[in-house]
């Protein structure tokens, strides 16, 4: 689904109809109407013909479907399938974890991950020990993320209790965090590769839905003024900084993690 670079994701959400399924569950149907109404959208009369995307409301999960009609598998946020319990998995020398400040400082260190996604970073980070605080500015996206939140209290609630989501647009929402967070970890969209195939689907399917985040350098600025530690930049290997004079690089694979000191203030 192609869509302006710059339409904003509110824009976009029109083109998401909320669906229970199956459709004729009352319980199910009130969820969907409930969250149609908090994301402002319209829940899908069952007659009416497939639209671009569904949100479904399912006895088991909220789950996002592209192109109904073709049967792409759907996407949702399962953090049970993220490797965190294998040595690789919860190592403290894994590259986002040094980024974010080593074995030292990532026990109890409280970072902001503003550009929070399907929440596999900001996951990864709290079962290394850090709270996180997620910022989401797709509702689509946060409501996705709030599902599978919940889901994960159940096979691991110590991680997932170290975890809070803040739904709305992180250069608002990061100077009203108090205390400052010691980090900042923003991950913005990826410039569009040549060959879209190269990307995994919750990517792709993620920018089908949020489109590209153009205004990254701006949250950047925003980020350095609400950290006390460090800002921390993912970026792809080969990719220009999103600033100049990043101190360290911790490289990872087809990826790379960019920090950004903060120095005294005035
Ligand atoms: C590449 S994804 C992040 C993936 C994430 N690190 C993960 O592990 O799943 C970027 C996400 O950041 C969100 N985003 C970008 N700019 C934002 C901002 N200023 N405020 C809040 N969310 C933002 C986008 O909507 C998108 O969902």
């Amino acid at each position: 689904m192609k869509r302006p670079a710059a339409a904003s994701p509110l824009a976009t959400n029109r083109s998401v109809k909320i669906i229970a399924d199956p459709e004729d569950d009352p319980a199910l149907r009130r969820s969907a109407d409930g969250l149609a109404r908090r994301l402002n959208l319209l829940a899908t009369e069952p007659a009416e013909p497939s639209p671009g995307m569904q949100l479904a409301v399912t006895p088991l999960r909220l789950e996002l479907r592209i192109n109904a009609e073709h049967r792409t598998r759907p996407v949702c946020v399962d953090f049970s399938k993220l490797d965190t319990s294998s040595p690789a998995g919860r190592s403290s020398r894994q590259p986002l974890a040094k980024a974010v400040g080593g074995r030292k400082l990532v026990r109890d260190t409280h970072v902001v991950d503003a550009t929070a996604g399907w929440g596999e970073d900001a996951w990864l980070l709290a079962s290394l020990g850090c709270r996180v605080t997620m910022i989401e500015r797709s509702p689509v996206v946060a409501a996705l993320l709030a599902d599978g939140l919940e889901r994960a209290k159940q096979f691991n609630s110590d991680v997932a209790q170290r975890i809070s989501l803040v739904v709305g647009d992180a250069c608002a929402v990061l100077p009203g965090i108090k205390p400052q967070p010691g980090v900042v970890y923003l991950d913005p969209m990826f410039p569009v590769r040549r060959s879209s195939a190269l990307e995994r689907m919750p990517m792709r399917v993620l920018r089908a839905v949020v489109g590209d985040d153009a205004d990254a350098p701006g949250l950047f600025d925003a980020a350095c003024r609400a950290a006390q530690r460090r800002v921390v930049v993912k970026r792809p290997l080969r990719a220009e900084p999103l600033a100049p004079g990043p101190v360290a690089t911790h490289k990872g694979k087809g990826v790379r993690y960019d920090v950004y000191p903060i120095t005294a203030r005035p």
